[in-house]
């Protein structure tokens, strides 16, 4: 074997050679040698950190591969904290700005254009050249240490090249998804059944909050950095120490301008606005900042942006295309959506050729008529919604359009609730969308987890008779399915198993799977926390309902007419008989209200038990858990490995700090 000091001489080299060549490859997009290359040279310094544990190191390249522990994330303040921008819309704005900007600090000044990226942001600190923590915004003063997951960015450096960084600092930036990460993502995510992210932002920032970094660094999400803070920066130009930071690894966007004139500024934006379809990547805007830090301070903060900087947003991207009909769809709640089909056309990168109308109203109120030349926009989100009519370019051919009277699918006869947008099918038996759409909703991920019923094979389940509603899965057997269409015996048996296994689904989750109106994944778990059992829920009277913490009269009606409806109760005594989970295992009378009208603040680890079962022991024993340490805290629960800006604050205002075993004592219970 080899000795301990070849080792460590041979795990040095291979950290500098990786760390060189992932800098070549992720900063500077100028790669020397192959990946089989990089591979090999990553395996053999895994190989070598797995034969000398005491030779590990936070900041190896080998930390970018990720692992797949289920961690949580331990809350940490930040140092300066994370403020957002003001917006601005239109030019005038942005020169009320200038205007502001010039009457506090004269004329002699530089602007800093940048893009607006459309993520998620970061705050990166780095300690002695280190990657110590990086931490998302949360709410702009605390924020959850996402460190494991920004470690498989490979564009942020574990450890900064070159000299001259302060020995601490922050640095701050957007953590992206490029368009070609984002498609690929959804294209694997919708052929597992799963939903698609809604746009590039929702899909960084929900990867970046996974608890499992292997999976963070598959998704190959991306970093932009635009902004250090710290005691000692190397200049006093916003611009300069961008630069500086470039020097010691950072990948800093080069699509910044530093302009002296607002016109200057406006010719950044002119030129963006045309040619951000090109980037590979969103961007909402553009940010504009005074360059000079003692000008920024001079300046100064408002409460929550700062008066140095602003952004310019830009508007959403539209089209003027033809409407060719509006369809109809229904929903598994009975809701009808309009839904336009346009003359196919080129917007923000795809071509769209259906988009959204909401409902009636907005169909009269935009006076939108068949044949009409209309507005479509893409905000954020990827389906286009019609915003408007082009009433010059209308001919004498339009159809002035009528709102169906009837269920396309069905044929019942609408009806729309007073003050609901909506219209609805009321033929909730048998209008087919909405037992289909009912099933699709009971086995989906967040409900049953049942794998293996897709949208086609629960159409056929149903068009064959099998299936009329969700108790019916339960008797399927193998023998049903064999004979489906395009059906093998492995699929069969995987979907057999796969409703068996669903009885062991804890019970808010079965109650969400029911589908009732608004009771989405929280609600059902605030009806489940409120009533342990479904009879219990089952004869609950609306004032009773209205006790349960979040729920409102709407949610609260709706549980009741759910309730009265005889179908309902049939299904629910069959998937009882079926053996589905319809209680919850801990019943709250075991507890007491000991914790009632107590803050608790929970951090650090603990041996043998979680946070989230602390979290949940406070709940239930009445108490509340906060993220932050203030006045309002009764107990700081401290573990190991906490953060120490608690610690501190605990002890400046006073607050018992106390171990697992004093929390076990205020409950009465030994440890
Ligand atoms: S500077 C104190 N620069 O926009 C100012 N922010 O509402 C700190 N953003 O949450 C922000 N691109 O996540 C800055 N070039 C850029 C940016 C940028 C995107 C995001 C950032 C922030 C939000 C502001």
């Amino acid at each position: 074997m080899i000795s301990i000091s070849k080792a460590t001489q041979r795990i040095g080299d291979l950290r500098k050679e990786l760390d060189r060549h992932n800098y070549l490859y992720y900063v500077q997009s100028a790669p020397q040698i192959t990946d089989f290359e990089y591979d090999m040279m990553m395996n053999e310094l895994i190989h070598l950190e797995k034969l000398f544990p005491e030779l590990s190191d936070p900041a190896s390249p080998t930390q970018r591969v990720g692992d797949d522990i289920n961690r949580e994330f331990n809350q940490v303040e930040h140092k300066y904290p994370m403020l957002s921008l003001g917006n601005t819309y239109s030019r005038e704005e942005l020169t009320e700005f200038d205007n502001r900007v010039r009457k506090s600090i004269g004329d002699a000044f530089s602007y800093v254009c940048e893009l607006k990226y459309d993520g998620t942001s970061i705050s990166l600190t780095y300690s002695g050249g280190v990657l110590k923590h990086g931490v998302t915004r949360g709410d702009g003063f605390v924020g959850d240490d996402v460190t494991e997951n920004i470690k498989t960015i490979r564009s942020i450096p574990l450890v900064l090249h070159g000299s001259g960084f302060p020995d601490e600092f922050v640095i701050r930036g957007e953590v992206i998804m490029t368009h070609e990460v984002f498609a690929k993502l959804n294209r694997e995510r919708e052929a597992k059944g799963e939903l698609p992210f809604a746009n590039p932002r929702n899909a960084a920032s929900g990867t970046l909050k996974l608890q499992k970094s292997q999976e963070v660094a598959r998704r190959q999400l991306d970093c932009f950095l635009y902004y250090l803070l710290g005691e000692q920066l190397p200049t006093a130009s916003h611009f300069g120490n961008l630069e500086a930071a470039k020097n010691w690894g950072f990948r800093i966007p080069p699509y910044i301008n530093k302009v002296n004139t607002l016109n200057a500024v406006f010719d950044f934006i002119d030129h963006w606005e045309k040619e951000r379809k090109l980037l590979p990547f969103d961007i909402d805007g553009i940010v504009i900042k005074v360059d000079s830090i003692d000008q920024q301070n001079e300046l100064g903060f408002t409460a929550k942006t700062p008066r140095w900087a602003i952004s310019y947003k830009f508007k959403a991207e539209q089209v003027i295309t033809r409407l060719l009909s509006i369809d109809f769809q229904v929903g598994r709640t009975g809701a009808v959506t309009p839904v336009a089909n346009l003359e196919p056309v080129q917007l923000a990168g795809t071509t769209v050729k259906r988009a959204t109308l909401h409902n009636a109203d907005q169909i009269n109120m935009l006076d939108i008529r068949i044949g009409d030349y209309v507005y479509v926009e893409k905000g954020g989100e990827i389906i286009p919604k019609i915003v408007g009519v082009d009433t010059e370019k209308r001919t004498e051919n339009s159809k002035k359009f009528e709102y169906i009277k009837n269920c396309p699918d069905c044929g019942a006869e609408l009806v729309r609730q007073e003050g609901e947008a909506a219209h609805y099918c009321p033929n909730e038996q048998d209008c087919p969308p909405q037992v289909k759409g009912r099933i699709e909703h009971f086995v989906s991920r967040k409900a049953m987890n049942i794998d293996g019923l897709g949208e086609e094979i629960i159409d056929l389940l149903y068009q064959t008779g099998l299936i009329k509603n969700i108790a019916d899965l339960y008797d399927l057997t193998i023998d049903d399915l064999i004979p489906l269409e395009r059906m093998g015996k492995k699929s069969a048996e995987n979907i057999i198993t796969g409703i068996s296994t669903s009885r062991n689904v804890p019970f808010d989750r079965v109650l969400y799977a029911l589908g009732i109106r608004y009771a989405g994944e929280t609600v059902a778990k605030k009806l489940a926390a409120g009533f342990s059992s479904v009879d219990l829920l089952a004869r609950a009277e609306i004032t009773e309902l209205l006790k349960v913490d979040e729920i409102g009269t709407k949610i609260a009606e709706s549980v009741v007419q759910f309730f009265r409806n005889k179908n309902n109760l049939l299904i629910i005594e069959r998937l009882k008989a079926a053996g589905l989970q319809m209680e919850s295992v801990q019943k709250r009378s075991m507890f007491s209200d000991k914790l009632k009208g107590k803050t608790f603040v929970i951090s650090g680890t603990f041996a043998g038990i979680s946070r989230d079962e602390l979290k949940e022991m406070v709940g239930n024993y009445g108490g509340k858990t906060s993220g932050s340490v203030t006045s309002k805290t009764d107990f700081l629960l401290a573990g190991e490995n906490m953060g120490p800006a608690k610690l501190q604050k605990a002890n400046e205002l006073k607050i018992p700090v106390i171990g697992v075993s004093e929390f076990y004592k205020l409950l009465g219970k030994d440890e």
